[in-house]
This record gives structure tokens, sequence and C-alpha cells, in this order.
């Protein structure tokens, strides 16, 4: 069985105060509404993980995770976070690949490599990152461009390690501009990425693993998203800010 994933993915947004106070509320809101059928990740920025994962405690429902790491172990790279480090910290996940992360700081699918075997040797979970820009959706080849990603940051991973990684498809027009995927958007690249998964490392591998939807993924779309086959969770951006919205997303299944 595979399981559904609810991610919240801060991005640079928080001071320690407003940290403290989104962690408080969605602990005690999901103490008090959830059972623990849904894996939650909150994905702080960095400075806030010790502080987060203070406040998670001992829940079974949430997790920790970082939104990038080094794809070196360590060592003179001045500014750099290691997935060691992550780890130390009590992380269990860490996004790799974002959009943003790509754009902005120019990250090749070769990089990628090396941060998901960082992460997966220090036995923390990639939430890899995958997702077409608009010129490539309106061309029809998102699918090509998408397994393409996948096939040059992944394929050299064993099975062993291939069944720790959870992805995230995130269409990048998708992302903080409000229009969404429609469900059947989301489920047809869903299923894509599944059967490419399972050519190159079988269905039982493909079966199980987990396909998170990210782009202005909200509580009043997230249970039209969610119902999908193979749709089994979101990567959260703007809505996981709000305890409230952030909840009731995860509640959507
Ligand atoms: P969004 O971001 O929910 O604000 O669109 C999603 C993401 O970038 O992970």
């Amino acid at each position: 069985m595979r399981k559904k994933i609810v991610a919240g993915n801060w991005k640079m947004n928080g001071t320690y105060e407003e940290g403290q106070k989104l962690t408080s509320e969605i602990v005690n809101m999901v103490k008090d509404e959830l059972k623990d059928e849904v894996t939650i990740v909150l994905n702080p920025p960095f400075v806030h993980l010790q502080s987060v994962k203070k406040l998670i405690g001992d829940s079974k429902a949430i997790f920790l995770g970082a939104q990038n790491c080094s794809d070196k172990a360590s060592g003179a790279y001045t500014g750099e976070i290691s997935a060691a480090m992550l780890a130390s910290f009590g992380a269990s996940y860490v996004i790799i690949g974002h959009s943003e992360r790509r754009e902005y700081f120019k990250e090749s699918n070769k990089e990628l490599t090396g941060k998901v075997n960082q992460a997966l040797e220090n036995g923390l979970s990639p939430i890899f990152c995958c997702g077409e820009p608009l010129e490539i959706r309106e061309q029809d080849t998102h699918v090509e461009y998408v397994t393409q990603q996948l096939t040059e940051s992944l394929f050299s991973l064993s099975e062993e390690q291939m069944k720790k990684i959870v992805i995230a498809y995130e269409p990048i027009w998708a992302i903080g501009t409000g229009k969404t995927a429609s469900s059947e958007q989301a489920q047809e690249m869903h299923a894509a990425i599944r059967q490419h998964i399972g050519n190159k490392y079988g269905a039982s591998v493909s079966d199980d693993l987990s396909i998170l939807y990210g782009g202005s993924c909200k509580p009043d779309n997230a249970q039209e998203l969610f119902s999908k086959a193979d749709v089994d969770g979101g990567l959260i951006g703007g809505a996981s800010l709000k305890s409230r919205d952030f909840v009731d997303i995860i509640k959507s299944f």
C-alpha cells in the first residue's frame, strides 16, 4: 500500500515566532481532528528545523522535512547544508529539485542526482520535484519533458533506493499562480510517471510509489485532485502557511 502524504513547503517564509505559531496550530489541529492515516511533512526553512521538530514532539503523523540539501557530504561549501546535518536534526524528508531551485539556482538534473544520493545515504526520503513550464505544456510535450527529468536524475538509483523516493509533480505554470492543473491533467501525468518508473523498476516498485501533486492546491480543490487514482497527496506551498487551510487540505482525503 502506498502512503498518502501531504507536505507543506513553507519556502522562504516565517520568522521564528511565526514558525512556532504555525507549527503549534498544526500540531494541535492534527491531534484533535485527524487519525494518523495521512503522513504529514512540514518543510520549514533550515533555521526552523530544530524548533519545529521540538513542537512536533512524538506525533505519529507529522514528520520533519527540509527544502534542499547539498550534493556534497561536507567541507568548504560556505552557506550549504548537508543531508547528514538534516538527519541529525531529526528530518525524515527533503525536497529536491523544486522548480524554484532549478530556475533561480540553476540546479541541473545531474546535480540533483548528487543531492538525491546524499539524502538517501543519510536515511532521508527525497521528495523529488518534476514539472513542465507553460510553453512545454502548450506544445503538448509535457509527458516527454517530465519523464526525461526523472530518467536523468533518478535512473541511476538501485531498486532499493527508488523505493525510498517520493515524487512531486508540480507543473510550473500552476505554482503560486492560482492556476491549478485540472484533476484530469494531474491524473494523466501521475499515471505516466508511474508507468515510466514501472518500466524501469517494475510494477511492485511503481505501485508503492507515492506521487504528490503541487501547484496552487487549496482546500477547495484538494478533494477533487486527491480523488484521482494516481494522486497520492500534495506538496503545498502558499496554503501550508495557514494552519486551517493546510489541515483542511489533509482532511480532504
Ligand atoms: P503553491 O506552491 O502551492 O504555492 O502553488 C507549491 C510548491 O511550490 O511546492
